[in-house]
């Protein structure tokens, strides 16, 4: 089976991406997969193998003469839906979300705001739009500090700042919008934090893996970007440590948010817990990193389903 697993992009995330496609490459199993690595550089132009960059138009050519497309982007131009339309129009069977969900899971105040629809609990938060200069202060204030300022369309926690003080929050407003005109402001929610995994098999029956708990390392405000990808920055435990009830409860959620957002193949689910006890959706990634050491493979991993088995079932599901 001919595979491209395509990386990089035009993304905060580009090196991320780097590291999880390299992963899945080193993970296929090689007597079923001939994989080949398609980098996406940071100017947009595709790179296969080791051959000269093209453009989108003759990528889309030359990704025709194979089998299934691994799509391994984060953030936006990868994770957003906008790739996954080049990969339609390819005609070839690609791994993982489609168009619609994608840009969904993308955008955090779509994401709530359907899964607030769905009757899934969320977060309070306010919303900065681009063209409108209104302050929204009383509004913003109501959340109580600490806020969470983020970016609504990035990853990794690109662009993320917790407020504690009021006056920060211009600065931070100003650095969520490096990475997104339209911002986010979040009350925090105090509590636990849980990554649920959802995996789709190709006979379009669901699993939900045990529930990780990121506990971020003690001089750490929140599991930021050096806390994702530094050494020491966080501990998974896997299973989390959890009642039978909030266990059930927070699958039941996983799956009603995978639903209610359309998605396909895959995602990761986060939650807070508030107090330890109420479950509140934080995000959806639809494509969540997938270094060996990152969430989503290790859930798997401890649920008996080693990484290149997991590449099985994600590409035969593409593939049915
Ligand atoms: N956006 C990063 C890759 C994650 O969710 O794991
Ligand atoms: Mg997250």
């Amino acid at each position: 089976i001919r595979v491209a697993v395509i990386c990089g992009g035009r993304s905060g995330e580009h090196e991320v991406s780097r590291k999880s496609a390299a992963s899945i490459v080193a993970n296929l199993d090689k007597s079923r997969y001939e994989p080949q690595l398609v980098l996406i550089t940071e100017a947009g132009e595709w790179v296969f193998g080791d051959d000269e960059p093209v453009s989108v138009f003759d990528a889309i050519e030359r990704l025709r003469d194979l089998d299934v497309i691994f799509p391994a982007l984060h953030g936006p131009y990868g994770e957003d839906g906008t790739l996954q339309a080049v990969l339609e129009m390819t005609g070839v069977p690609y791994v993982g979300n489609g168009v619609l969900s994608s840009a969904i899971g993308m955008d955090k105040e779509i994401t709530k705001k359907l899964l607030a629809a769905e009757g899934l609990p969320v977060s309070a938060s306010v919303v900065l739009r681009p063209e409108v200069d209104e302050p929204k202060e009383a509004e913003i204030r109501q959340l109580g500090l600490p806020v969470f300022v983020k970016p609504s369309r990035a990853g990794s926690s690109l662009g993320v700042s917790r407020v504690d003080r009021w006056e920060d929050l211009p600065a931070a407003i100003a650095r969520a919008r490096e990475s997104d005109p339209k911002v986010l402001i979040e009350e925090a929610v105090p509590g636990r934090e849980i990554d649920l995994a959802v995996l789709e098999y190709p006979d379009g029956c669901l699993s939900v893996g045990p529930p990780l708990e990121i506990r971020v390392a003690e001089d750490r405000t929140f599991f930021d970007y050096n806390a994702k990808y530094g050494e020491n920055g966080a501990v998974f435990d896997i299973p989390a440590r959890l009642d039978g009830r909030i266990n059930a409860e927070l699958a039941d959620l996983a799956l009603r948010a995978f639903r209610a957002l359309g998605c396909a193949g895959l995602a990761r689910i986060d939650f807070f817990l508030r107090d330890g006890k109420s479950p509140v959706v934080n995000e959806i990634n639809t494509f969540p990193g997938f270094t060996a050491l990152s969430q989503y493979p290790q859930i798997w991993d401890t649920a008996g389903l080693g990484y290149p088995a997991l590449l099985d079932v994600l590409i035969d599901t593409a593939l049915a």
